[in-house]
């Protein structure tokens, strides 16, 4: 019994060895980043009896041909004008099963479904894989502008790929429903251009923050903008009339040497008459106080 199974696994074994000719890709979607170089990896088995002139490697995008190499060297005749002087294999590695393509300065227009496919005297095989491309957004730039009744906050970004997710928060709550943004993508480049403002009006210091999401990136820019206000109608009016008090300090330290200096005063001499000048002296002062603190 015990040998039977024995000589069963065997039997398997040695059959699936003699059939496996099995290439290896990767498994999940590559990301490529945008301007650079990206490796397409794809390795085949090699034995003592490999033979680079009966290799076969062809590279393929959907049924766009990418890279073909056959008779010992590229064959470029047929490859797809969009990958033309950007592609090369690593003949020097090929000996060891490297079938591995190098796709030069990526852009967004070379994603999509890459196959890879080998035939050698030992057998063939093709898989294929997904390759999306990224792009990091830039540092945010801020631009701060006064309307009549209020401020306008725009913040750009460019060079980033995919499109982002914007949120704008204001103390901490979610404001995005009150902004605009524009995303735009760059006929040449393939990427995008944000543009995110919003207007404020009537509002005095305020915190607000600005969050730029790049998801297969795993990008988040999260800036925050202090906005110090003391223009805004109510709030300013306050701002202003806390700044008199300090101003006026000294002159009411004035005031009160003068009521001190009146109330002795009439001790000194008599009442009536100079009580009442000094009176309206200070309520003039007074109401001049007032009225250019208002
Ligand atoms: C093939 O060779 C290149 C260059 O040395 C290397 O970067 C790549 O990882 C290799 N690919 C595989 C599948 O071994
Ligand atoms: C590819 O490179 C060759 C030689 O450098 C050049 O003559 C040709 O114009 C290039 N083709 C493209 C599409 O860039
Ligand atoms: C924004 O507006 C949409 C539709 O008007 C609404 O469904 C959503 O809840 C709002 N989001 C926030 C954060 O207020
Ligand atoms: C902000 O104000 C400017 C100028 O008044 C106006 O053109 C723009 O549409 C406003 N934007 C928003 C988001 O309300
Ligand atoms: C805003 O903040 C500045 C600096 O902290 C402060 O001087 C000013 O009084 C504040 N204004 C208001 C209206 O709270």
């Amino acid at each position: 019994m015990n040998l039977k199974v024995l000589c069963l696994s065997l039997l398997l074994f040695e059959a699936s060895c003699f059939t496996e000719f099995e290439i290896t890709v990767p498994r999940d979607t590559v990301t490529g980043f945008y301007g650079e170089a990206l490796i397409l990896h794809c390795s085949f088995p090699v034995d003592s009896s490999w033979d680079l002139k009966s290799t076969v490697i062809t590279w393929q995008r959907g049924l766009d041909v990418v890279h073909s190499f056959y008779y010992s060297q590229d064959q470029l005749d047929r490859q797809n004008r969009h990958f033309v002087n950007r592609t090369s294999l690593f003949i020097q590695e090929m000996a060891r099963g490297n079938a591995s393509l190098r796709l030069d300065k990526v852009s967004p227009q070379d994603a999509g479904v890459y196959t890879c496919s080998i035939s050698t005297n030992t057998g063939s095989q093709k898989k294929s894989f997904g390759v999306k491309i990224a792009a990091f957004y830039s540092e945010p730039r801020l631009l701060f502008s006064l309307l009549t009744d209020g401020v306008n906050l725009l913040v750009t970004s460019d060079g980033g790929y995919p499109s982002p997710t914007l949120q704008w928060l204001m103390e901490n709550s979610d404001i995005t429903n009150r902004t605009q943004t524009h995303i735009a993508q760059d006929t040449q480049t393939g990427l995008y251009v944000v543009s995110s403002w919003l207007n404020l009006t009537g509002v005095s210091n305020s915190s607000l923050t600005f969050i730029l999401h790049n998801k297969p990136l795993g990008q988040d820019i999260r800036r925050d903008i202090q906005l110090y206000s003391d223009k805004s109608e109510k709030q300013g009016e306050s701002a202003y009339r806390c700044h008199g008090c300090f101003i006026y300090i000294p002159v009411i330290l004035l005031l009160l040497l003068l009521i001190v200096m009146s109330v002795l005063s009439v001790f000194i001499t008599r009442r009536s008459r100079r009580e009442q000048t000094k009176q309206n002296g200070f309520t003039e002062i007074k109401s001049k106080f007032l009225m250019e603190n208002v």
